[in-house]
């Protein structure tokens, strides 16, 4: 127990050392420590600048989305992209607004599926203002 905690407060001073790139097991992390309650230590703690971090329970949401309907899997988890440079959405926010991202999630082209009828119009805006957020 005693250690359970000393980890996670580690786990949450560490934050802003680790890169974009593991933050999505730190979320896993902060999940667990939060024990599935709001976590509203993580979110009083969030500067601006880390905003972005998936400790904002609307994010954690859009990333969940952006797995469980294979973005993943041509975009990858880290969000590098897997098929091609156009499917790298790491700073897909200081290209496009998150309008612009919404209309590409719901009318796809260019190898991109069309979302529209399958994802629902309020999960198409969670997920655009998350990648909106990749700048
Ligand atoms: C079958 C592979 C595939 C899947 C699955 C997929 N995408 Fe894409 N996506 C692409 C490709 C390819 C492009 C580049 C399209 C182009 O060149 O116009 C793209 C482009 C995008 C763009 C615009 C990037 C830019 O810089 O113009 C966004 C945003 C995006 N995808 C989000 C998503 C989201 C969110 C999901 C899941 C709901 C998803 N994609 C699922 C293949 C995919």
């Amino acid at each position: 127990m005693e250690q359970n905690k000393k980890a996670c407060t580690r786990a949450s001073q560490n934050k802003y050392l680790i890169g974009a790139l593991v933050i999505a097991p730190m979320v896993l992390t902060l999940a667990a420590c939060g024990g599935g309650t709001s976590g509203g230590s993580a979110a009083t703690k969030t500067p601006a600048a880390t905003a972005a971090a998936e400790s904002n329970p609307a994010f954690v949401k859009a990333q969940e989305l952006f797995t469980t309907n294979k973005c993943i899997s041509c975009h990858g988890v880290d969000l590098a992209g897997k098929v091609g440079p156009k499917t790298n959405l790491q700073k897909v926010g200081s290209r496009l607004s998150s309008e612009q991202i919404a209309n590409k999630i719901k009318n796809g082209g260019g190898g991109m599926p069309v979302y529209k009828t399958t994802i629902s119009e309020e999960e198409i805006g969670l997920l655009s203002e998350w990648l909106n957020s990749k700048k």
